[in-house]
């Protein structure tokens, strides 16, 4: 009950998750047919349709000249923000965007974390922030801002990949926070900054960094089953396993999964890392099983999440913003799509407290 967890609360024509048979469906296509070989301003045409109304290339023009605009934002970046996190700087950042309803702030903001999450990481670290390229793609770009360098096509590829792996699942807590905010019609940032703040909860986008955490704590792949053993006898939960939906495989693993084995084909990935996160999720997924027969906890989105960030060169400290690039895309439509059919979201609650005489 206390979870909402079979309350529908909106229709949605943006994506299925199907829990039971481990699919995710976003506008009508299975993230199979989408997860490593659309770009993430293909997906962000299928997904903002309704708000932009226009094709993917002038949609990849319009999010490089919305990344140019976001860039002259960075003169606030002060040491007052400097002293956050980089998602305490990202939400500080995106407050100072305009708090409206129209396409033309959706696109700002949705360009908006692909540059304020490599500034954020290179000026917390005493380099210069780097300007956005307009011409190149938002992934590309991304990189291009956090390295300095020309991305390979590999590793591009693979920030796609993430990008649209995770741009939209269900009524997840943070877009369910968005949808609540945008149906007050506060506007699109109110919306995404609400968004984000769930997001950065270690139950939702949160678990990365500890996923990589537990990778170094186990050490070896020797080592894995003693730690994890531990960690379950402690009370502890295991990061990047265990799902609210799904009851199977989450899909969106598979897709990161294959993602990173195409950088490491490309040379762009720790081989040792990769086998000792591999011999984590055999070890743990068996404990799981042990400890939870009746209850499926299976590898989540975000175990390979932090391998995948990891080798793109993101610190762990940035994975939560990395997550909010991709998820932004979600958040604008749901929030547009709450606007356009919803009414304003205003639940009941059960009163438990003591009586009044
Ligand atoms: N490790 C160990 N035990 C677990 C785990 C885990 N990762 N996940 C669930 N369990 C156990 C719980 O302790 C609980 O046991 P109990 O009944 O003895 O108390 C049982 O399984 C059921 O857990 P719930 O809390 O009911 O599961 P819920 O659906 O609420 O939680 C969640 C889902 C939050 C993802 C949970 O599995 C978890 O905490 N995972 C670790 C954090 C994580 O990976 N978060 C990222 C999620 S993916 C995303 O949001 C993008």
């Amino acid at each position: 009950m206390s979870g909402l967890d079979d309350v529908i609360a909106a229709d949605t024509s943006l994506s299925e998750v199907d829990g039971l048979n481990g699919r995710l469906v976003i506008c009508g296509r299975t993230l199979d047919d989408l997860a490593g070989r659309v770009s993430y301003e293909e997906l962000l045409e299928l997904l903002l349709s309704g708000l932009l109304d226009q094709p993917a290339e002038h949609i990849r023009a319009a999010l490089g000249a919305a990344r140019v605009r976001a860039f002259a934002e960075l003169a606030h970046l002060d040491d007052g923000l400097l002293a956050l996190s980089i998602t305490g700087g990202l939400r500080a950042l995106m407050a100072r965007l305009p708090d409206d309803e129209t396409a033309e702030t959706a696109l700002l903001l949705a360009a908006a974390p692909a540059v304020f999450v490599p500034a954020l990481v290179r000026r917390k670290a005493g380099r210069s922030a780097i300007a956005p390229l307009a011409a190149y793609g938002y992934a590309e770009d991304m990189l291009a801002m956090l390295t300095g360098m020309a991305p390979t096509r590999a590793a591009t590829l693979a920030l796609d990949t993430y990008l649209v792996t995770v741009s939209d699942h269900g009524l997840n807590a943070s877009t369910f926070a968005a949808r609540v905010v945008a149906s007050t019609r506060a506007g699109y940032a109110s919306a995404v900054l609400a968004a984000l703040g769930a997001l950065k909860g270690p139950l939702h986008g949160g678990a990365p960094g500890p996923v990589l955490d537990m990778l170094d704590s186990v050490g070896t792949p020797d080592d894995a089953g003693r730690w994890l053993t531990a960690e379950l006898a402690g009370g502890r939960r295991l990061m990047g396993f265990g799902h609210r939906i799904y009851r199977v495989r989450d899909p969106r693993a598979d897709a990161l999964k294959a993602a990173l084995r195409r950088l490491g084909d490309a040379g762009g990935l720790d081989a040792e890392r990769l086998a000792l996160a591999e011999a984590v999720e055999r070890e743990a997924l068996a404990l799981l099983r042990q400890k939870k027969p009746d209850r499926p906890l299976e590898t989540n989105v975000e175990f390979f999440t932090a391998l995948l960030l990891e080798a793109l060169g993101f610190p762990r400290d940035a994975f939560t913003g990395v997550f909010a690039a991709g998820r932004i895309g979600g958040w604008l439509a749901h929030a547009h799509e709450q606007i356009a059919n919803g009414r304003l979201i205003r639940p009941q609650s059960r009163y438990v407290g003591p009586k009044a005489a």
